[in-house]
Formats: C-alpha cells, sequence, structure tokens
C-alpha cells in the first residue's frame, strides 16, 4: 500500500516523491505579477517530460557543454537572479513552488533583462529526477526551510534520499552550495553530508565564501542578528552514484 505520505513514484528512478510540504501560495498577486505569471511564465516553464532524463542544456537550446546551474528553493529569487547577470554564459535553473516568489522572479528577470533563466514553479525533486546524470555544475540549496520539530526532520530538504539525487546529477567535483541561519539545521545538513560516501567539505564556516551572493533570507537574519553558516561540498570524482 502507498504510504499517505507520497504523492507518486517517480517512474525511472522508483523512488518514492514524498508530499510537498510548505507553502505554495501568499497575498494575492498584483496586476503587474499576474499579468508576468500568464505571459512570461508559460515561455520559461521547464516542460518536463518525466519519462525520460535529459541533458538540462535541452531547456536552453545551449550547446551541449554550456555549465548549467541550479537554484533549489529560490525564493524571491534575489540570487538567481543576481547569479544569472554575473554569468551571462551560464544556463540556470531555479525551482520554487511558491507562486508569489516566483512572481518575484520573473520581475527580476523582466528588469535585468535576463535570457539566461528556466523555471520550474513545483518540487525540485521532479527537475532532479528528470536529468542527465553528471549534467550539473553546481546547485544551491540557501536557507531552506527548517523544520525544526524532531518528528518533521524528513520534510527537510537536505537528506539521505535527495542526496543520493544531487549525487547523481552533480558532475564530478560539481559544486552544493548551502547555507542557513537556523543551527540545528545546520548541524542536520553537515551530519547528513558527512554520512553520505559522495562528498567532501570544501568549506564549513560563518564567513561566506568568496564568490558568495546575498540571499532574502540571509538579509533577514543578518537584520535579525541570527548568524548564517556557509557551507560547500564537492561530489567526489570518484562518486559511484
Ligand atoms: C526559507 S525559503 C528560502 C528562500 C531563498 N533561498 C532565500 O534564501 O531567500 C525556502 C524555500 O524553499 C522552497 N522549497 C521547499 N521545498 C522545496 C522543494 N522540494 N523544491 C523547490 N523548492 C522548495 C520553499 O517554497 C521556500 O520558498
Amino acid at each position: 500500500m502507498k504510504s499517505k505520505s507520497v504523492e507518486k513514484i517517480d517512474s525511472i528512478t522508483n523512488h518514492p516523491i514524498k508530499r510537498l510540504f510548505g507553502r505554495r501560495k501568499g497575498r494575492p498577486l498584483r496586476t503587474g505579477k499576474r499579468m508576468l505569471m500568464e505571459t512570461r511564465l508559460p515561455t520559461l516553464r521547464l516542460a518536463l517530460d518525466e519519462t525520460t532524463r535529459v541533458p538540462p542544456q535541452t531547456f536552453f537550446d545551449a550547446p551541449p557543454a554550456a555549465p548549467v546551474w541550479l537554484e533549489v528553493g529560490f525564493g524571491g529569487g534575489e540570487h538567481l537572479a543576481a547569479q544569472a547577470k554575473k554569468n551571462p554564459a551560464v544556463c540556470f535553473i531555479g525551482c520554487e513552488p511558491f507562486i508569489n516568489g516566483v512572481a518575484s522572479l520573473l520581475n527580476l528577470i523582466e528588469e535585468k533583462k535576463l535570457t539566461n533563466i528556466r523555471i520550474f514553479d513545483d518540487d525540485a525533486r521532479r527537475v532532479l529526477d528528470s536529468l542527465e546524470d553528471a549534467s550539473i555544475e553546481r546547485c544551491f540549496v540557501l536557507f531552506a526551510d527548517p523544520w525544526p520539530k524532531k518528528r518533521h526532520a524528513d520534510r527537510r530538504f537536505i537528506g539521505p534520499e535527495n542526496l543520493d539525487r544531487l549525487s547523481r546529477v552533480l558532475k564530478p567535483n560539481g559544486l552544493l552550495r548551502l547555507a542557513s541561519d537556523h543551527p540545528s539545521l545546520v548541524a542536520w545538513m553537515r551530519e547528513s553530508l558527512a554520512s553520505h560516501p559522495d562528498f567532501v567539505c570544501t568549506h564549513a564556516a560563518q564567513t561566506p565564501p568568496d564568490d558568495w551572493v546575498p540571499t532574502r533570507y540571509q538579509k533577514k537574519a543578518d537584520a535579525a542578528g541570527r548568524p548564517s553558516f556557509f557551507m560547500d561540498y564537492r561530489r567526489k570524482e570518484d562518486a559511484t552514484a
């Protein structure tokens, strides 16, 4: 019998995709953002097949060697848009089920005239399961929902199943960048990564890595005087995932 929390079984991996927790909607969107959702999102949304795995460059009409970076839970999209502006030769995939965040990113894409972002307005696990092995150079999971209660720990994005997913899609030596201002989530993520055979830590500190780009939640934490913790992991060259 299928568990109540399982929404679908991935057709390729046979992995369960558990229900997505968290908000999908906030305040009603103003007219401008509503228009962007109606007109721009359909042109930028990833059309996933989900019965086959594809090279991510196909979503961009980019050459097979073009680097692709992926952000899980981009929130209002500030980090994703700033990275896309700074790195015009990189193709960016952003995943975020919260529609108000998606609308904010669309606004930034218009304002900054960005052409190198594609959006999946749903669960990032569905994107990860649809990409070819070793196809992503960098993956960002920044200020993920902390789910502080012990009984909700399996809702946290970083855990054994999603680390398997991330290891499979990251290129050898690919970067997994994590950050949080929530000490118990930081401890949980560090333990999860330490117990996974495929990753090696290259940065773990209260100071961000050199090429760090701020996020909205990081700024909120700074303003409230809560220190953030920044972690970089590399997928091992000889990982077997
Ligand atoms: C606390 S917010 C942080 C937003 C942003 N990264 C920042 O630092 O400002 C975490 C975000 O992750 C998103 N999220 C949670 N689970 C997700 C999943 N499975 N796939 C994609 N996004 C997810 C939530 O909707 C939420 O917007």
